[in-house]
C-alpha cells in the first residue's frame, strides 16, 4: 500500500469490480485505451490476471487508486514488469472522469515511480500513448518523461491502426529532478 497527501494506492481486488466497470467501461472517455470492458466478467477476468504479488516478471501488477477522503475508487494505475532482467517497467494510469484534472494522476503516479525507483531498483520506466491523447501526454511530460519514439499505425487499437508514442524516464533523470 501506498499513500500520498490524498490518495491511497493499493492492489485491486475483485471486490472493486463494479466501481472500475463504472468508469473503465465509459467508451468516449477512454477512446485512446485498448480495454474498455462491455461486461462485468471482462472486468473479472482483468483483475483475475494481475499479478498476486508486485515485481513479477513479464506480468501487469494493477492497483486502485482511492480519494482518502471520501474513500472512492477513483481510478487505476497499472505496472507491467518487463524486459529479461526485471529492470524496466511500463505504466499505465486511468482516472474516472469526474475525478480528473485535480492532479491526482500526477500525484499517484509520481508516488509509484518513485517506489519503483527506490524501492524495486528499476532503472527505466516507459508509457506508451495514443499521439492524440493529449490529457496523458501532458501527464507524463509533467512528470519529467522524455518522448523518445513515435511509432506509425503500429497498433491495432478498437478496430483501427493507431500511431504509438514511447516516452521513457531513466532513474538518473529522476534522481537529479526530485533530488533538490
Ligand atoms: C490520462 C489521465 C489519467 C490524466 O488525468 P488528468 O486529470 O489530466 O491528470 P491529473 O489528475 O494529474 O490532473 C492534472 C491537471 O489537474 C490540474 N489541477 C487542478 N487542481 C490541482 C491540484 N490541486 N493539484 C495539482 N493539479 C491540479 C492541473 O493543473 C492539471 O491540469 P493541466 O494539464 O490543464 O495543467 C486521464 O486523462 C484519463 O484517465 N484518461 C483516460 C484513460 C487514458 O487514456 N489513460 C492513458 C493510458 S496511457
Amino acid at each position: 500500500m501506498l499513500e500520498t497527501e490524498r490518495l491511497l494506492i493499493r492492489q485491486i481486488t475483485l471486490e472493486d469490480k463494479y466501481e472500475l466497470f463504472d468508469y473503465r467501461s465509459d467508451s468516449e472517455a477512454n477512446k485512446y485505451q485498448g480495454w474498455i470492458p462491455k461486461t462485468i466478467e471482462e472486468v473479472e477476468v482483468f483483475i483475475g490476471n494481475t499479478a498476486k504479488q508486485i515485481n513479477e516478471p513479464q506480468t501487469w501488477f494493477q492497483c486502485a487508486i482511492i480519494e482518502k477522503t471520501t474513500q472512492n475508487l477513483i481510478g487505476d494505475l497499472g505496472v507491467h514488469f518487463i524486459g529479461s532482467e526485471n529492470k524496466q517497467a511500463e505504466i499505465g494510469c486511468t482516472l474516472h472522469k469526474d475525478f480528473q484534472n485535480k492532479g491526482y494522476a500526477t500525484e499517484a503516479l509520481k508516488k509509484m515511480i518513485n517506489y519503483l525507483f527506490s524501492e524495486l531498483n528499476k532503472h527505466r520506466i516507459i508509457a506508451s500513448i495514443d499521439p492524440k491523447n493529449i490529457n496523458s501526454i501532458r501527464l507524463v511530460e509533467r512528470i519529467g518523461f522524455r518522448k523518445e519514439a513515435h511509432f506509425i499505425e503500429s497498433l491495432w487499437i478498437n478496430g483501427q491502426w493507431v500511431d504509438d508514442l514511447v516516452y521513457a524516464l531513466i532513474e538518473k533523470d529522476w534522481e537529479s529532478r526530485y533530488s533538490q
